[in-house]
């Protein structure tokens, strides 16, 4: 199977993958060679820290090996992903891939012969979701019932995070005065507005009343952080969403905890001190991205 989304995922195979990683946090040593012979191919179009390690770690720890490919040096640059695909996935067992394109992604996973984890595109990063659910379940036990505040762009990480919420039964609001629109599906909003458990408001400070969790990410794509063409699109954004910065004057009174997938920018989508806040569970949060990736691999490549 592969994981682009969460589309072909009822909630309880979400929980499933989500249980599974926190039995491997707590027993590693019993799936030591679960992985044995196994080859994971790694290939990033863009950036990334944690799901770069937390895989290739997940494939050192379970016996495997993982190989990375940065996609400038390889030859998936001069010619079609479809070919290279259909190569790739005859030397190794499994792919997984950060493609700046989810139609791209979708090409990958039409060639290949083996399971592709989508490592986050514009659309979706359910890898990263699967550590959040974790870290949550680990917080507060029971998820069902349990509400999320997002607050931040609407992007890839937070059409995920609606998914797999809606999906597995916690309610879930969105304060997202912007719209990353290459990020827009509505079908995966209109199967979340039918599932009654998706609010979408602009007042932050009446949704975090009674939330357990407020989550933000970075209000401009990894990408384009640092790119001059894009300097005068992150003005006015920043103008925009500071108003809704996770600060000690906006969680005033919420007793919820801070979560972030990371990388974080510091004075932008939080102020410094709610990184260190006693509410924030951001680095533990990411440090089950290798939980995540455990329980993923396994599930892609049906060990369980
Ligand atoms: N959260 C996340 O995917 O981190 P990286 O971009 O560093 O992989």
């Amino acid at each position: 199977m592969h994981l682009l989304n969460f589309k072909g995922l009822s909630g309880q195979q979400i929980m499933e993958i989500v249980d599974k990683g926190i039995e491997i946090k707590h027993c590693s040593e019993k799936y030591r060679d679960s992985l044995s012979g196994k080859t994971l191919a790694m290939i990033f179009q863009k950036t990334s820290t944690r799901t770069r390690v937390s895989f290739e770690v997940a494939m050192t720890q379970m016996g495997g090996h993982a190989i990375y490919m940065d996609w400038r040096a390889t030859n998936f640059t001069i010619a079609d992903i479809y070919d290279e695909t259909q190569y790739l996935s005859r030397n190794v067992d499994c792919i997984l891939a950060r493609m700046l394109r989810h139609a791209d992604l979708q090409v990958m996973a039409g060639a290949s012969r083996v399971p592709v984890i989508n490592g986050c595109d514009e659309k979706y990063h359910p890898t990263q979701i699967i550590a959040d659910l974790i870290t949550m379940k680990e917080k507060r036990g029971d998820l069902k019932g349990a509400k999320v505040v997002y607050v931040g762009v609407h992007n890839n990480v937070c059409n995920s995070l609606i998914e797999a919420c809606t999906k597995v039964g916690i309610e879930i609001t969105t304060v997202t005065p912007i719209f990353n629109e290459p990020s827009r599906d509505e079908d995966l909003l209109e199967e979340a507005r039918k599932s009654g458990l998706w609010n979408r408001t602009l007042d932050f400070r009446e949704a975090i009343k009674d939330a357990d969790f407020i989550y933000t990410d970075t209000w401009i794509d990894m990408e384009f952080f640092s790119d001059p063409k894009y300097a005068d699109e992150k003005d006015k954004r920043i103008k925009m969403m500071i108003p809704y910065q996770i600060n000690k004057e906006n969680v005033a009174g919420s007793s919820a905890w801070i979560m972030h997938d990371m990388p974080i920018h510091r004075g932008y989508e939080i102020s410094p001190d709610m990184i260190e806040d006693p509410r924030s569970i951001i680095y533990e949060q990411s440090e089950n991205r290798l939980y995540s990736a455990k329980a993923v691999l396994l599930k892609v490549l049906r060990l369980y």
